[in-house]
């Protein structure tokens, strides 16, 4: 592992409105790192990653990526530098096709650039590959989020943040995302992988970050925190659920 991060949080706090979301969230990834942010419903995982990516503003503290301070800066910004964000709930085109969903989603570099790297793109998921004339709102769910995925990686990104691709999922897809996410793994691409499903998130991952109301409550290995009792009882479906 690096000693320089290559995405660098420090102290994030986030309102909306009169309401702090995030009271001053601190973390860091190293590059080719798969790094894992989990945490139950409104704990402020999406709005995390959206103070990241620049599609909300955050009120103090500081986000650093590859070695500059990117706080605050527009969101087309921030994908030109190299982080891509793929947003919670797919966010496709249905009425165009697979292939022009990936045109769709590609940063504003030249028309033809952004097709060959669709073309490229589009090999990465055979099923995708197959059904690329077809309108992307009639694939599956797990089609959708591969579809999702490519697009993200349409501007060739040092790094992505991934916001619960296991959503609406049967366990069969689930494990096609987490292998997914592996493969970029083997491929240098450095991820922050913000999950409900722990128990996925906690197997891909190096590291983890728990989010609690809005503030990092453990980090550590995703095996030292997958083996928390406190973890167990709240994310892993510990025998203790039934009291909580
Ligand atoms: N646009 C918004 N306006 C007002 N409050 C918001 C907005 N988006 C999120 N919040 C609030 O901020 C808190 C954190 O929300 P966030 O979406 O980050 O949670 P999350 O951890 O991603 O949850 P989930 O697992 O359900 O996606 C919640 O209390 C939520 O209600
Ligand atoms: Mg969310």
């Amino acid at each position: 592992m690096s000693s320089t991060p290559l995405l660098s949080v420090r102290d994030l706090r986030v309102q909306y409105g009169q309401v702090e979301a995030l009271h001053g969230v601190t973390l860091e990834v190293f590059p080719g790192e798969v790094v894992a942010l989990i945490g139950s419903n409104g704990a402020g995982k999406s709005t995390t990653l959206r103070a990241i990516s620049g599609m909300i503003r955050s009120e103090s503290g500081s986000v650093a990526f590859d070695g500059q301070d990117i706080t605050n800066l527009r969101s087309d910004q921030i994908v030109r530098r190299g982080l891509a964000h793929i947003p919670e709930g797919r966010q496709i085109f249905g009425d165009q096709s697979v292939f022009d969903n990936l045109l769709l989603g590609g940063v504003s570099r030249n028309r033809g650039q952004s097709r060959d790297q669709a073309e490229h793109e589009i090999r990465r998921f055979p099923v995708l590959f197959e059904r690329r004339r077809q309108k992307a709102g009639t694939l599956s769910g797990g089609e959708q989020q591969m579809l999702a995925i490519s697009r993200g990686l349409m501007s060739g990104p040092k790094m992505l943040l991934m916001d619960e691709p296991s959503m609406g999922l049967a366990p069969l897809l689930v494990r096609q995302v987490a292998q997914t996410i592996l493969d970029l793994h083997d491929q240098g691409v450095t991820i922050l992988l913000v999950e409900q499903m722990a128990s996925m998130a906690l197997a891909v991952a190096d590291r983890a970050y728990v989010i609690q109301n809005g503030v990092v409550r453990l980090q550590g290995s995703s095996k030292s925190v997958a083996e928390n009792p406190e973890v167990v009882r709240l994310y892993l479906g510990g025998a203790a659920s039934a009291t909580a």
